[in-house]
């Protein structure tokens, strides 16, 4: 993204944004609560429409993006609830759709992508129950392994560990240990770095829908792809 601008009801909530994430980043946006982190989420992977400057993911703009399932997105508030209860496996199954051809039925390969996503974030014992009942943070994990079931070469996620108990955080720290391990992209909105921290590469802080600072922990494992939200 170069100059990246979002306006919201008038009101310039990203105010020119410069921000690049490279294949095998694992970059932390933190700041405080209105800086603008969803919405610069949003707007890298073209939900949000710029009000100035110009973002790209994988090279293109996002209205002639069409490899989806290269991205996984994990919102932050969860449009789970509501409608028919659906199990764990189903709603983890539709995270796999951006993969499978349209008229075609899922194939071993995609009920497998499905249960290892499942295992990864370890419910494969919840697997048949609905998620509605299961906890905020395990179903939290629910939304992560359907991202993860598309097989994604970036995965996002905003606030992952907002609202969740240490249990649940030390196994997502595990589950992105092995994501980032395998090389892939990640972008987390985070309050608090807390166990993820050893995972992280760079840390961009958000204030007032600028960027006030940015640190590099440690070098990405495959510097020098571009990925997502990459300038042209
Ligand atoms: N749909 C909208 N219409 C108008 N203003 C909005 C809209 N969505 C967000 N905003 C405003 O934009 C600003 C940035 O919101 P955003 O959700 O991106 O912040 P955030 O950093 O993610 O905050 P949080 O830490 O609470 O998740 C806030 O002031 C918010 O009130
Ligand atoms: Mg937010």
């Amino acid at each position: 993204m170069t100059g990246g601008r979002v306006r919201l009801d008038g009101r310039e909530v990203l105010a020119g944004v410069d921000l690049s994430v490279g294949a095998g980043d694992v970059l932390a946006l933190t700041g405080p609560n209105g800086s603008g982190k969803s919405t610069l989420v949003r707007a890298l992977l073209g939900l949000l429409p710029l009000s100035g400057g110009r973002t790209e993911i994988y090279g293109r703009i996002p209205s002639r993006f069409r490899d989806w399932g290269r991205i996984g997105y994990v919102p932050q508030r969860l449009p789970m609830g509501g409608g028919v209860p659906a199990t764990v496996r189903e709603v983890v199954a539709s995270g796999r759709t951006a993969r499978q051809s349209r008229w075609r039925p899922a194939s071993a390969a995609d009920r497998a992508a499905v249960d290892h996503a499942i295992e990864a974030v370890g419910l494969t014992g919840r697997a048949r129950d609905s998620a509605h009942l299961l906890s905020g943070g395990q179903q939290q994990r629910v939304l992560i392994a359907r991202a993860l079931a598309g097989e994604p070469d970036a995965i996002v996620m905003d606030e992952p560990n907002a609202g969740v108990d240490a249990g649940n955080q030390e196994a997502l720290a595990r589950t992105l240990g092995t994501l980032t391990g395998e090389g892939r992209t990640v972008l987390l909105v985070l309050h608090e770095l807390g166990p993820l921290e050893p995972l992280i590469t760079r840390t961009v802080r958000l204030e007032g829908g600028r960027i006030a600072a940015e640190t590099r922990l440690r070098t990405a494992p495959r510097a020098a792809e571009q990925t997502a939200g990459s300038p042209a």
